[in-house]
């Protein structure tokens, strides 16, 4: 029987400083998350610096816990595997530079993972049986991508954004309206309460592309409707807002990518990214695919958003192909997908 796999996974692009112990890519011993979230509250949005100078104080913390409870100490690890890029500088460099250290100490490789095929392969850890192809939709605070998943770490982008990512717009939409920061579970939970017929929002669309996405018309038109609203003097219902707001993003969301699914004959459609843990998008699509056959994959809200754990799945498939970095790696704020 083959030997197994031990990664380390740690991710600092954001506001989240994760630890993860992960064996053979999918079974997951720990998965250590320490948020920011409270600070950056006080400020209505992430302050890159004070997010650099947090994860510095951290890291070590949370790198410690992981291994405690996953029972395994530096020695047990066969490899450790980073968030490199995309996300902010300061932040970035922080995780580099710790994972960097330990492969240095230890004499093990280190793997320099993309911050969205962490994302993407946060499905594997949910679901033990699904293997590329499929098609997934990865929509964070940074990010909305329509991806084909070829194969372990081959992907072809079939749409992004134009503008906002879906979770920025749910940020922007929540900040308006008072709901503060993060956007994307506020208004989740205040749709909850809303009618989301109350009011019609536009669907974004890009001229002559199926798959791209644009939001920033939506959050100027949810703007215009709110100061149109305050100096009429009337009064604004915040769960009507979200709901409507939520829906527009998640019909043009789910409408984009079942075109994709229908096109490409997918059998299989995953979603990823912070905002796949929202509620009505989780529904929608889940709907959309029981309607064609197609078998819908969604991580638990936990493995949606930031962490480590979906780092190191990603680190494990690039380790069984032979990737390997360098002492030269960097952070790599704005790195695409390959
Ligand atoms: O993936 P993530 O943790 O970080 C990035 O890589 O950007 O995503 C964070 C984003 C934020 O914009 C947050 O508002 C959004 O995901 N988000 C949600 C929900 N939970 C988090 N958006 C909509 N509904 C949610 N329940
Ligand atoms: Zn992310």
């Amino acid at each position: 029987m083959a030997k197994d796999i031990t990664i380390l996974g740690i991710e600092s692009s954001c506001d989240e400083t994760a630890a993860a112990v992960v064996v053979n890519g999918r079974t997951v011993l720990s998965n250590e998350i320490s948020s920011q979230i409270d600070i950056h509250t006080l400020y209505g949005g992430v302050v890159p610096e004070i997010a650099s100078r947090k994860h510095i104080e951290r890291i070590n913390q949370v790198i410690r816990k992981a291994l405690e409870t996953a029972g395994k100490t530096l020695d047990d690890l066969d490899a450790v595997a980073v968030t490199c890029g995309p996300g902010l500088v300061g932040a970035l460099l922080t995780g580099v530079s710790e994972a960097k250290a330990i492969c240095f100490a230890r004499d093990i490789p280190l793997i320099g993972v993309h911050h969205i095929e962490g994302h993407i392969s946060a499905n594997y850890i949910a679901a033990p049986e699904l293997e590329p192809p499929f098609i997934c939709l990865v929509v964070s605070g940074g990010h909305t991508h329509l991806v084909i998943v070829r194969d372990y770490g081959e992907y072809e982008i079939l749409g992004r954004t134009e503008d906002d990512a879906a979770g920025e717009a749910f940020d922007k939409v929540a900040r308006a309206v008072g709901l503060g920061y993060p956007g994307g579970p506020k208004i989740d939970k205040a749709a909850k309460e809303g009618n989301p017929d109350a009011l019609h929002f536009p669907r974004g669309k890009v001229r002559d592309s199926r798959y791209d996405f644009s939001f920033s018309g939506l959050k100027s038109s949810v703007l215009n409707y709110l100061n149109t609203e305050k100096m009429a003097g009337h009064e604004i219902s915040v769960p009507d807002i979200a709901a409507s707001f939520q829906k527009s993003v998640v019909d043009v969301l789910v409408s984009h990518a079942m075109e994709a699914v229908d096109e490409y004959h997918a059998e299989n459609f995953a979603i990823a990214g912070g905002v796949a843990s929202n509620s009505a998008l989780r529904a929608a699509a889940q709907k959309a695919c029981e309607e064609r056959g197609v078998r819908f994959f969604c991580p638990p809200p936990v493995l949606c958003t930031d962490n480590a754990a979906m780092i190191a799945c990603a680190g494990y498939y690039d380790f069984l192909k032979g990737k390997r970095s360098g002492y030269d790696l960097n952070a790599m704020p704005n790195l695409p997908l390959k």
